[in-house]
C-alpha cells in the first residue's frame, strides 16, 4: 500500500507488504541515525505535534525524527489547556487551521476516534499518536519492528500480552499487525482486564491459537514475546477501581527464570510497578532499545507518508 498522503490512524492500515517495506526503510533510517544522525530529506517540512494527553516518549520521538530527517517541528504539549480547545473551537475546526501551516500532524487524545475526526477535515496527513483505549498504532510499529530484528522473522513465534488488554491501546494496536503472521497469543490478565471479546474472535477466525489466562507463571516458559502493559490509571473511573488491580504482575527476577533464554521482554513505557528495574540489565530486557527503534520507524513513517 502507498502510503503517501494517507492518514494513519490505525495497525490495521499496514498489510504485510507494506509493513515490511517500512522495517526496511527503518534500516536505512537507523544507518542515517548511526552515522551522521541527521538528513535533509524532509528539509522545508513543518510537523504539527498536537497532543491533548501526557506522553514523554511519543512527543520526542516523532518531534526527534522529523528534526533528524531536515524537517522542522511546531508542538502543542497540552492542547486542553492552552489551544483554542480551551474556547470550545470543536476537532474538525482545529484540524482545517493547523492543516494550513503544517505539512504533518501528529495527533493524541484521551477520546477514542477523536484522531479520525481531527483528520477529517485535515488538508494533511495526520498520524494518530494515541487515541484513548483505541489505537496506538505507530508504538505497535516499533514493537512489532523490534521483535522482528530480535528474531529475524514474525513467524512461528509465540506471543504473550500481559496486563491490562481492556484498556491498553497498544495491544489492540499489536494484535492488529501480528496477526497478519503464524504467531500463537497467550493473553494474560485479570478477569475485569481481558483483551476486548471482538478482538479475541478476530484472530481466532484468523486461525490463531489464542490462550488466555490470568497467572503470568504458569505461562511464560511458552512465550517468546513477553510483551508487558501498565494498569492503565487513566481509563478507570474511579481510584478504587484502579487499586483492585495494581500490582497483578510484576516481572523480576525470580519470574523470568522461568522464561525461555532466548524470549525478549518489550513494554510501551511508562512502567509503573509491572516490571521490576533489576531486570533491566538482563540481555532479553528490550524495552529501552524500543525507544530507539521508535525514531528510526518514525522516520520511516514520516518520509513515506510524506513522500520523500
Ligand atoms: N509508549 C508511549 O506511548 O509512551 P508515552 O505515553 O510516554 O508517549
Amino acid at each position: 500500500m502507498d502510503l503517501k498522503g494517507q492518514h494513519i490512524l490505525s495497525a490495521s492500515q499496514f498489510d504485510k507488504k507494506t509493513l515490511l517495506e517500512l522495517f526496511k526503510k527503518a534500516q536505512e533510517m537507523e544507518k542515517i541515525l548511526s552515522n551522521k544522525g541527521q538528513s535533509d530529506l524532509a528539509f522545508g517540512k513543518v510537523m504539527a505535534t498536537l497532543f491533548f494527553e501526557p506522553s514523554t516518549r511519543t512527543r520526542f520521538s516523532f518531534e526527534t525524527a522529523m528534526m533528524r530527517l531536515g524537517g522542522r517541528v511546531i508542538a502543542n504539549s497540552d492542547m486542553v489547556k492552552t489551544s483554542s480547545t480551551m474556547k470550545m473551537e470543536s476537532l474538525e475546526d482545529t484540524g482545517k487551521t493547523v492543516s494550513q501551516m503544517a505539512d504533518i500532524i501528529v495527533m493524541r487524545h484521551p477520546e477514542a476516534g477523536s484522531v479520525g475526526k481531527l483528520a477529517f477535515k485535515s488538508d494533511v496527513p495526520v498520524i494518530n499518536a494515541g487515541d484513548g483505549p483505541a489505537q496506538h498504532p505507530t508504538q505497535a510499529l516499533l514493537d512489532v519492528y523490534t521483535i522482528w530484528k530480535s528474531f529475524g522473522k514474525l513467524d512461528e513465534l509465540t506471543i504473550g500480552m500481559v496486563g491490562d488488554l481492556k484498556n491498553g491501546r497498544v495491544p489492540h494496536s499489536q494484535c492488529e499487525l501480528l496477526k497478519q503472521f503464524d504467531v500463537n497469543f497467550i493473553f494474560v490478565s485479570p478477569e475485569g482486564l481481558k483483551m476486548p471479546r471482538e478482538i479475541v474472535g478476530d484472530l481466532q477466525d484468523g486461525g490463531h491459537y489464542v490462550e488466555e489466562v490470568s497467572e503470568l507463571k504458569v505461562v511464560i516458559s511458552k512465550m517468546d514475546v513477553i510483551a508487558m502493559t501498565r494498569v492503565q490509571k487513566e481509563r478507570f473511573e474511579n481510584e478504587k477501581d484502579y487499586e483492585k488491580y495494581v500490582g497483578s504482575y510484576v516481572l523480576n527476577n525470580e519470574m523470568m527464570t522461568k522464561a525461555k533464554n532466548n524470549a525478549i521482554v518489550i513494554h510501551p513505557l511508562p512502567r509503573v510497578d509491572e516490571i521490576s528495574t533489576e531486570i533491566d540489565t538482563d540481555p532479553r530486557a528490550k524495552y529501552f532499545e524500543q525507544v530507539k527503534n521508535g525514531v528510526a520507524i518514525r522516520m520511516a513513517l514520516i518520509a513515506e507518508v510524506l513522500g520523500l
